[in-house]
């Protein structure tokens, strides 16, 4: 049995066969570790014209999603898995995904997610059978199916045994809530720039020093806001506060919430 069970409602499965297959997913797909489904909405279509959308009561531009579909498909679905599935739309008003939700996501048995499309869906799927609402960022898409990828493929890898060791899901960014630190293959010079010598020192605790710092740094310059919700020691504060007073950067961003800011919620 797989670890995840994914289920997707679409009204384009089609979009899905490209990004799936290939890659890490494909392969978390083929040896069993997750397992997802595609079920098309128009399946669940009203009447023998199979109608999934109808006009806005109140009149406006677009056609909305109508409830019965999904209502159905999902009632369809659970009562072939799990009848608590929780059911996840996607749509640009629901939380922001993030690495964090990932994690939440990655840790359930089964995921039902809703492709949101058209102007909208009708609000009661929202109210009454949604159990959560995701979006992918700030920005609109024609519909929740690239949403949906961008889910899989993140939550796809935080399962056990998905990533070789080789590719392990700890070090990445945004894993320990700060940016990944340079990476560097060979050659040792190309065009006569160098890798730093550090790395080639195979000394594995100057390394990782090495590496924690780039990390740290590295988030300052980009992405300062993560600080203060990243576990630093104190020792690892302090650099920052020596970095933002040479730079004289307080403006940019209140030394005080990165110095104060919360430690991060430990990660497994
Ligand atoms: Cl989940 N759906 C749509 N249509 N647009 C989005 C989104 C989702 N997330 C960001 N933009």
């Amino acid at each position: 049995m797989a670890q995840l069970r994914i289920d997707i409602l679409t009204l384009f499965p089609g979009m899905f066969s490209g990004p799936f297959a290939e890659s890490i997913v494909k392969r978390a797909m083929d040896g069993g570790l997750i397992a997802v489904n595609f079920h098309n909405l128009r399946d669940w279509g009203v009447g023998r014209h199979k109608v999934v959308d109808d006009y806005p009561f109140g009149g406006g531009a677009g056609m909305v999603m109508k409830p019965e579909p999904l209502f159905e498909a999902v009632a369809a679905i659970r009562a072939g898995s799990s009848p608590s599935a929780p059911v996840v739309m996607l749509t640009p008003q629901g939380r922001v995904f993030s690495q964090r939700v990932a994690a939440e996501l990655a840790a359930r048995d089964q995921l039902i997610l809703v492709c949101g499309h058209y102007e909208g869906i009708d609000e009661r799927v929202r109210e009454r059978l949604a159990t959560d609402e995701v979006s992918i960022g700030d920005y609109v898409l024609t519909g929740g199916e690239i949403a949906a990828m961008v889910v899989v493929d993140a939550v796809a890898r935080l399962v056990p045994g998905v990533l070789g060791s080789d590719e392990a899901a700890v070090n990445d960014s945004h894993s320990g809530g700060l940016l990944e630190h340079p990476q560097y293959t060979r050659p040792q010079s190309y065009r006569r720039w160098r890798v730093p010598e550090v790395l080639l020192s195979g000394n594995h605790a100057q390394i990782a020093k090495w590496r924690r710092e780039q990390s740290i740094l590295r988030t300052l310059e980009r992405r300062p806001e993560l600080l203060q919700g990243a576990a630093l020691s104190g020792e690892e504060r302090a650099m920052v506060s020596r970095k933002l007073q040479k730079k004289g950067e307080q403006a940019a961003i209140s030394s005080d919430d990165i110095l104060l800011g919360a430690e991060a919620v430990p990660r497994r």
